[in-house]
């Protein structure tokens, strides 16, 4: 087999966004209004993952799309500086980079404003760059329905082209944005080794409630291995051996579950990558999820590796391994 250049390359996503908080409802009553903090941070399911995943120590690159614009050298920088690959990043000068302003009040209630035509919402199979995707062992599509023009036909030509260059397919999912329903993805899931869901969104998916019969359904697509994110709980994992649950860390007292879900993956992919069991592999991506939802921000929890290595062993003593 011919050496691969890059371990990772996570596919969809790479915005800016600019959370403003707090503000409240009345907030058209006031000329001004004053917030503690305006600052552009990188976002983006593609890009928290690949930026975690480049901390944890492995050779990462994102496929997608921005514009030339301010908000894309933005997003180009900051991969300068996680050291993450960005050939695989195209510039489309028709297109502005994706742009979400989240207004947060004091007691948690959130909205964003989005712009429908931004580069989340045109990203499409022309921007995927498949030479770069092959240069890599694990395609990440973070995540189904997040970029709507990679719809479940799209996804199997994709998918297509990363199994015959011998890839392990990853992919998480958000919420539908259009309607689509398990029908539309039923045969992209077929080429997933790992799907990531969480378990909110598979009960929408399979319109079952009790986990195992969510995570049966989600099997029977053909996905290899199942991985329900079950919030504090840890994850659900079905397969061919059959089912367990892998608790969440202990003692964890989450301010900020944004990106939880991500940095998840993102533990996941790189316990793969070193080569862990399924089940290693699923504490690996608590711990890793764990130290994400302590800290405002889906990128500022996880810095580097030793952090999620201090976790993993406070979790073997809290669970006695
Ligand atoms: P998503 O962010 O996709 O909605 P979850 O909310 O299920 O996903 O959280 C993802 C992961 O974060 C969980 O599987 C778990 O490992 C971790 N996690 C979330 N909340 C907690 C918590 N309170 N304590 C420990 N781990 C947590
Ligand atoms: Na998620």
């Amino acid at each position: 087999n011919t050496e691969k250049k890059l371990d990772v390359i996570c596919l969809g996503a790479a915005v800016v966004d600019i959370p403003l908080r707090p503000v409240s409802r009345d907030i058209f009553d006031i000329e001004s209004y004053p917030v503690d903090r305006i600052a552009m941070s990188v976002g983006g399911d593609a890009m928290n993952e690949a930026t975690i995943i480049s901390r944890l120590g492995f050779k990462t690159g994102i496929i997608a799309c921005i514009g030339d614009d301010a908000a894309g050298q933005f997003i180009l920088r900051s991969c300068e500086k996680d050291n993450i690959d960005v050939e695989g990043i195209k510039i489309d000068p028709t297109i502005d980079t994706s742009m979400n302003i989240g207004l947060v009040t004091d007691d948690g209630e959130r909205t964003f404003v989005t712009n429908r035509n931004g580069s989340l919402w045109k990203e499409n199979i022309e921007h995927v760059d498949f030479e770069k995707m092959k240069q890599a062992k694990i395609l990440s599509l973070a995540s189904i329905f997040n970029c709507p023009l990679l719809d479940g036909k799209t996804l199997v030509k994709i998918f297509k082209e990363a199994k015959a260059a011998g890839m392990t397919i990853t992919a998480d999912m958000i919420k539908p944005r259009l309607g689509e329903t398990l029908d539309d993805i039923r045969e992209a899931l077929s080429y997933v080794d790992y799907f990531f869901p969480n378990f909110d969104e598979a009960c929408l998916m399979t319109g079952e409630t009790e986990e195992s019969k969510v995570a049966d359904k989600l099997f029977e697509c053909g996905v290899k291995n199942v991985i329900m994110k079950i919030g504090k709980r840890g994850c659900y994992i079905r397969n061919a051996a059959g089912a367990m649950i892998v608790p969440a860390c202990k003692g964890v007292t989450a301010i900020d579950t944004i990106g939880a879900g991500d940095n998840f993956a993102s533990g996941f992919i790189s316990a793969l990558l070193q080569g862990k069991d399924i089940r290693d592999c699923g504490i690996y991506a608590n711990c890793t999820a764990a130290i994400s939802v302590q800290y405002v921000g889906a990128t500022t929890g996880v810095r580097n590796k030793e952090m999620v290595e201090e976790m993993l062993e406070k979790y073997k003593k809290d669970y006695i391994l």
